[in-house]
């Protein structure tokens, strides 16, 4: 089985922390996001994907050229101008010709996909559409579906008033190869507003698949905060990491001082340095090559990689682009911070 990722979208909504990084490469906790989805196969034995670029194609290409660093085979189809969901997905039909797996790459879950191909086979559908509950319908596509779970409507971004349902598409797909052939080829196409509603207009099935525990769209700044907190409360498990007991993970080459006050859940990356009296936590994440200077303080905050925090800097609540410097005695709270760009959250 092969697997496809859309991952050509703007990040319109993450940025700052997209100005220089497409989307999908965003680290949680410090690993992109694309590479531990992309990993996560290989436990359910695919090893074969197919990467739909655009914006940043070239970041996606050099971070996972062939995938023989990642022990797979990855192939790049890159778009000049956005496709949109349905013809980047139409763009990619001459590498499957078996049952494959569609995944939006902003998407942080910890659903079981082998249940769900087992499932999209149960139900003989030609697609099946993990859904997942949300408190905001609006934001996303929502779904109807009839008593034997499958979809009746499609109604993406509704307007509050328009909403029907709380089960929203959660950017994970089951295709048969078949149903490629209903995406007209050569011009901008939507998944959702287009092929969704098309493929039930002329009898093809589309079940919901509705097992989705831990779900979360990362493509705001809030959320992508959010998902960091999930983690590390132990509501979203990633591969590697155990966040249960409030632990403290220290990467190789960390040099922490004797006095610094670490309150775990923590996260440190590698050949970071953590001067006298800092405090660190609870719910702190840093990245790779990180300099924090006496006496400052990082609380519910993610920074990334080749970041320095002068001494007596505060952050809470924050998250911190690459290369990044925090002035001295500075405090940011609920702020995005990126070089060139920074803007208050609303959390
Ligand atoms: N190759 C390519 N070309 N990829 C694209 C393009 C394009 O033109 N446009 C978007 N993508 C990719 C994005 O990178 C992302 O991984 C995925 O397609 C979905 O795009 P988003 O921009 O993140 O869409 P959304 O979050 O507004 O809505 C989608 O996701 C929701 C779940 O998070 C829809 O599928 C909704 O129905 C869904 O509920
Ligand atoms: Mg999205």
């Amino acid at each position: 089985m092969k697997a496809l990722f859309l991952v050509g979208g703007m990040g319109t909504r993450l940025r700052p922390l997209t100005n220089k990084i497409p989307k999908p490469m965003v680290p949680i906790m410090g690993k992109p996001l694309l590479e531990r989805s992309i990993l996560n196969l290989k436990n359910i034995g695919i090893n074969e994907v197919v990467l739909s670029t655009c914006y940043r194609a070239q970041h996606i290409q050099k971070h996972f050229g062939d995938g023989q660093r990642f022990g797979m085979r990855i192939y790049h189809v890159r778009e000049d101008i956005p496709l949109g969901t349905g013809g980047a997905i139409k763009n990619t039909e001459k590498y499957f010709d078996d049952t494959f797996l569609i995944f939006n790459s902003d998407i942080l879950s910890d659903i079981n996909l082998k249940e769900l191909v087992e499932y999209h086979k149960k139900k003989a559908a030609d697609v099946t559409i993990a859904v997942t509950q949300v408190d905001n319908p609006s934001m996303y596509g929502v779904i109807e579906y009839d008593e034997n779970d499958y979809a009746v409507s499609f109604r993406e971004k509704p307007q509050p008033e328009e909403v029907t349902s709380n089960f929203v598409n959660a950017g994970v797909y089951v295709f048969e190869p078949k149903v490629l052939k209903e995406i007209p080829g050569g011009r901008v196409v939507s998944v959702e507003r287009e092929v969704f509603p098309k493929l039930l207009e002329k009898g093809y099935k589309i079940a919901v698949y509705k097992g989705c525990s831990y779900w979360i769209d990362i493509g705001t700044p809030e959320k992508y905060l959010q998902a960091h907190m999930d983690i590390m409360a132990g509501k979203c498990r990633i591969s590697g990491l155990d966040f249960s007991d409030k632990g403290v993970y220290r990467g190789p080459g960390s040099s922490i001082h004797g006095s610094v006050k670490i309150q775990g859940p923590v996260y440190i990356g590698a050949n970071v340095k953590i001067e006298e009296n800092a405090i660190i936590g609870p719910n702190a994440i840093i990245g790779n090559n990180v300099h924090v200077g006496q006496g400052a303080k990082i609380i519910g905050s993610v920074i990334w990689d080749d970041v320095v925090v002068e001494s007596g800097a505060k952050l809470v609540n924050t998250i911190v682009a690459s290369n990044c410097r925090i002035k001295q005695g500075c405090e940011h709270y609920r702020t995005v911070y990126a070089e060139e760009d920074s803007r208050l959250m609303a959390i």
